[in-house]
């Protein structure tokens, strides 16, 4: 979490720390702020809140500096003050922005404070500009002074540094959090990724852990973390995108969720050979040598992984285990039936998902990246890549991404079942046609607003709800609960239909809103039973149901009706109705849908 940027040479740095932050925000929101070095000195401007509070300041300023730093937040250590806010100064003479965490801050403070230095601020961040500042008294070279930073400073870092002594350069480094350089024309940018650059240059290096390096105009010098020069990779990225615009929707949420048909028709054609295989970008050899699974993502990415492990369980008889990626990564798990770990994530950058595929590969499982963005640092690390085509996303509640996902691992699962002969090949093209269908059945889902409008209404006033589901509808209840509390803040949860009586139906109570996910498969009675077992006790039912078994349920307050289709087509179809849902309950409540309190959209620190 928490963006960084820098610029240096040709170009009004201000202006392009700005338009970088734009495309940053989605990293953190709590504050921003920018630094430059003009005539000598250093101005520091910064305001909490959403980068528009800068932006209210900037506009009326003006600027010339040709060299800066800047930084959107997502707190982490010291509430969300103007005190806070990055970029972080020391005497008048060094300024930083960084993302990540010092993990040794306190030694570091207490003893740069026995120094006589004093702090402005309760973050961990502030300690590098006065560790740089202290250094600098006995080392006058700034590679050297850069290098003596760093063997200072334990945790996680990208930061960028400006110092008056050094005024042709930007000192960076990272370590664990990510950082990228950007070679313009007579100009250099460092970012926390390519697209925060995107407007400027398309050409790209990805520094490597440990890796720092001082940027200049003209050249940008990086070292690795034996203090050799390295020669890092440039690469293209894809064209500037331009800011993403809202294309008339009232928020991105609400138009991520428009854009799903396109999403998973391109990601389908991703999965798909030039002969018209479902192959999931994978060899006939690489699928038969698959021999089992762990699946390592968070939040929504986790939830599409459990989905996942039903398919790819039935259609092909691989095991796979699904893992909490912040848990994963320090546990000594048993991994001998396994062969490949699968990182699922949209941003490609969660560290404690990094973090849980590198624990794994050190285990020596082959790794998969399935992630939305190509150059993302889980996708440059792995051995093989599952893209999504969702495009970019950027409310923060994950909605054509997760749809995406889940296309990657239904084509994955058809043929790996084909190639270990579980399924036949006639089945696997059944399956592949049928997903073929999909954009049309979500396209269909997406007139539900208007019916859901009365129900969100009232679910608006709930304190606390339950969503319920079975099967591969199970997760989708989990990501169900997880879109409403992320987005209304009401209280959720999601549960296994059958799991109730073990437990959570102690929590029924009169009028207890619960969203029952329910598909026309094997189980549906099964599920109705737990839902009038839940009714009986005063739950208030409110059914979101394949059209064939809604009227089965004539004991629910309000029914959503979906179309039928397919058990394995059943998780998105329902996926849809519930992000409407959180989308206009907390519409209802007037709550900030693309950038919800507390929550960033790129998780980058532990
Ligand atoms: O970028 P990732 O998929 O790795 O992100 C994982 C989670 O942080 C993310 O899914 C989060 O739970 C979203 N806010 C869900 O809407």
């Amino acid at each position: 979490m928490c963006g960084i940027v820098g610029h240096i040479g040709e170009g009004n740095s201000a202006e392009i720390l700005i338009e970088g932050l734009k495309r940053l925000e989605y990293r953190g929101y709590d504050s921003s702020g920018i630094a430059v070095l003009e005539g000598g000195s250093l101005s520091v401007d910064k305001a909490t809140g959403k980068l528009a509070n800068l932006t209210a300041i900037t506009d009326h300023k003006k600027y010339s500096a040709n060299i800066g730093i800047g930084h959107t937040r997502w707190a982490t250590h010291g509430g969300v003050t103007h005190a806070n806010a990055h970029p972080h100064m020391a005497s008048d003479k060094a300024v930083v922005v960084h993302n990540g965490i010092v993990e040794n801050y306190k030694e570091l403070r207490a003893e740069l404070q026995a120094q006589g230095h004093e702090f402005a601020s309760d973050t961990d961040t502030e300690v590098i500009a006065h560790l740089a500042i202290e250094l600098a008294k006995t080392i006058n070279d700034e590679t050297a002074l850069l290098k003596a930073i760093i063997a200072r400073l334990d945790g996680s870092y990208a930061f960028a540094l400006l110092m008056t002594d050094f005024p042709d350069c930007l000192l960076v480094a990272r370590n664990a959090s990510p950082l990228a350089i950007g070679i313009g024309e007579g100009a250099y940018f460092v970012a926390s990724d390519a697209m925060a650059m995107s407007s400027q240059t398309q050409r790209v290096i990805y520094l490597k852990d440990n890796d720092y390096a001082i940027v200049r105009k003209n050249e940008a010098l990086i070292y690795d973390k034996g203090d050799q020069c390295a020669n890092r990779e440039e690469v293209i990225v894809s064209a500037n995108p331009g800011l993403v615009s809202k294309g008339g929707y009232r928020h991105f949420m609400e138009k991520e969720i428009h854009e799903q048909p396109d999403a998973i028709a391109h990601t389908l054609s991703a999965m798909t050979d030039e002969a018209g295989t479902l192959t999931a970008c994978l060899s006939e050899d690489e699928l038969k040598n698959m021999t089992g699974l762990v699946m390592l993502a968070a939040g929504t990415s986790h939830y599409a992984g459990l989905v996942g492990r039903y398919w790819i369980e039935k259609l092909s008889g691989v095991p796979v285990t699904v893992e909490v990626a912040s848990e994963y990564r320090y546990r000594a798990p048993v991994t001998s039936h396994l062969s490949h770990a699968i990182a699922i994530s949209q941003s490609g950058e969660s560290l404690d998902t990094l973090m849980a595929l590198r624990h794994a590969q050190d285990e020596g499982l082959k790794s998969i990246a399935l992630v939305n963005v190509d150059h993302s640092t889980i996708a440059r690390e792995s051995d093989f890549i599952l893209p999504t085509r969702a495009g970019p996303e950027i409310g923060v509640a994950s909605t054509k991404a997760f749809t995406a996902q889940l296309t990657v691992l239904l084509s994955l699962a058809i043929a790996l079942g084909r190639a270990k002969g579980v399924i036949s090949a006639e089945e696997a093209k059944e399956r592949h046609e049928e997903l073929q269908k999909l954009p049309s059945l979500v396209g269909k889902c997406l007139s539900l607003f208007e019916p859901l409008r009365p129900i969100a209404h009232e679910l608006s006033k709930a304190r606390s709800c339950l969503f319920l589901g079975r099967d591969s509808l199970f997760p989708i209840a989990l990501e169900g609960a997880l879109k409403l509390k992320e987005l209304s803040y009401i209280h959720a949860e999601g549960f296994a239909a059958g799991e109730m009586k073990h437990g959570p139906i102690a929590l029924i109570e009169d009028g207890l809103p619960v969203i029952s996910l329910l598909g026309a498969d094997a189980l549906s009675q099964k599920v109705i039973s737990n839902l009038k077992e839940a009714q009986a006790r005063g739950a208030k039912i409110i059914l979101l149901a394949a059209d064939d078994v809604a009227d089965e349920v004539d004991f629910a307050s309000d029914v959503c009706r979906l179309p039928n289709c397919s058990e394995y087509l059943m998780p998105f179809i329902l996926t849809v109705p519930a992000q409407i849902l959180a989308y206009l309950t907390a519409s209802e409540k007037g709550t900030d849908v693309d950038q919800p309190r507390n929550l960033a959209k790129s998780v980058t620190v532990e």
